[in-house]
């Protein structure tokens, strides 16, 4: 097994490098955005053939051929050496790379949601088309993904979200070291802010469309604050199977490498005994307004979902760098949900051009405030 991992430097880069480490699973290429030191420590230990970062300065910093930028992503989502392309990207950066591996009919530890959401029919089309494998590593799907081995499909999906950390009590004021403080998962910023504002189960609800084919009624959401059930699926006669595990994403990540193998569990396995009280809660779209918008990225012409992921991958760098409070972030995504006019997306050009947009109309709206 050779994989290529994009996103080294990250949450779930990290963890999949500690996985390739236990396993001895080879490391052909490693790429990552501007954490150099974290990134000479793994070209280092892993001795890939091919690096790429972020910046041409930071490449020519590192010397030895290391590739950079939209050039670089791209030829390490697609090398010919890889039987695994890793996608740990955050944000609409690793929108391309996704395709890119789907185009090259690679195997994809599929963790960039943000790729799925914007283009998730032009993604899933292209994987068919040369046939590329998604598996998710995102814990809810890579759940729902053994969940839906049964012969039968169910009648309906269950995703769990956590609540973020404001789900029992959220400040008057707002400080983003308390948005960056989740109670259940540790993750890289991006997804943190987005669980916060619930956006994550938002984009989680498109992803689970693409990549399991339920509509917006088949697919539903609950409030489960301890994070030991993962997703759960209703099966026709009502009967419900959940899929349990501890928060911990190397599970997923490992199932995902490995798959159909599963290998010995990475840290203690889930002992019931010692749980106390699960609890679990609707997550009616009329209080939650990032459900709505969910089932409305679902529901709408593709090009609405592209364009609040541009839109939220704004508001989230505006809000992290102290530009907009954190109720500001929701209502940005909503005033640019309100102005565009959704349309079907057929190409990546199209899809990238929406994400675009989002973010073209996120930044007007946020500079327009000040
Ligand atoms: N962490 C989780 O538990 C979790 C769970 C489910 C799904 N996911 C998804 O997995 C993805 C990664 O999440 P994470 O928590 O690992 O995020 P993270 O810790 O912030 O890591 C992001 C990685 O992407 C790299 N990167 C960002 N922009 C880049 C660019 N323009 N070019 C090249 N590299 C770039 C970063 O490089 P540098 O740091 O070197 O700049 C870093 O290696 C996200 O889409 C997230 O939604 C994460």
């Amino acid at each position: 097994m050779r994989i290529s991992v994009l996103g080294s430097t990250g949450v779930i880069g990290t963890l999949t490098l500690e996985i390739a480490e236990k396993y001895s699973v080879e490391v052909v290429g490693l790429a990552a955005g501007r954490n150099l030191g974290k990134l000479r420590e793994q070209v280092k230990k892993f001795k890939p053939r091919y690096v790429a970062v972020e910046r041409r300065e930071d490449a020519e910093r590192l010397g030895g051929g290391v590739l950079w930028g939209r050039d670089g992503l791209l030829r390490l989502a697609s090398l010919e050496e890889a039987d695994l392309v890793v996608m740990g990207i955050s944000g609409v950066a690793g929108i391309e790379p996704t395709y890119m591996a789907a185009s090259s009919g690679k195997r994809i530890a599929l963790a960039n949601k943000e790729s799925l959401v914007s283009g998730g029919r032009v993604i899933g089309e292209t994987a068919r088309e040369n046939s590329a494998f998604i598996i998710p590593v995102d814990s809810e799907h890579n759940s729902l993904f053994q969940l839906l081995l049964f012969p039968e499909k169910p009648r309906e999906i269950i995703l769990t979200a956590s609540g973020g950390p404001f789900f029992r009590q959220k400040p008057s004021v707002v400080k983003i070291e308390d948005v960056l403080s989740h109670p259940t998962w540790r993750m890289g910023k991006k997804i943190t802010v987005d669980s916060a504002t619930l956006m994550n189960k938002a984009f989680e609800m498109v992803e689970a469309r693409w990549l399991f084919d339920f509509g917006a009624e088949n697919i539903k959401v609950l409030i489960h604050p301890q994070s030991v059930v993962h997703a759960l699926v209703r099966m026709r006669d009502g009967t419900l199977f959940a899929h349990l595990g501890p928060a911990d994403m190397r599970i997923p990540i490992q199932y995902s490498i490995f798959y159909p193998e599963r290998k010995p569990p990475p840290s203690p396995p889930l002992d019931l005994s010692t749980l106390r009280g699960l609890e679990f809660y609707p997550a009616p779209p009329e209080k939650y307004p990032a459900i709505e918008l969910g089932y409305r990225m679902i529901e709408e012409p593709c090009s609405l979902a592209a364009v609040i992921n541009g839109a939220n991958d704004f508001a989230v760098e505006s809000f992290l760098d102290g530009k907009i409070p954190f109720e500001k972030i929701l209502d940005v995504i909503i005033g640019v949900s309100r102005v565009h006019k959704p349309h079907p997306l057929s190409s990546i050009e199209e899809v990238l051009e929406a994400v675009g947009e989002g973010r073209e109309r996120a930044r007007k709206m946020i500079e327009g405030e000040k």
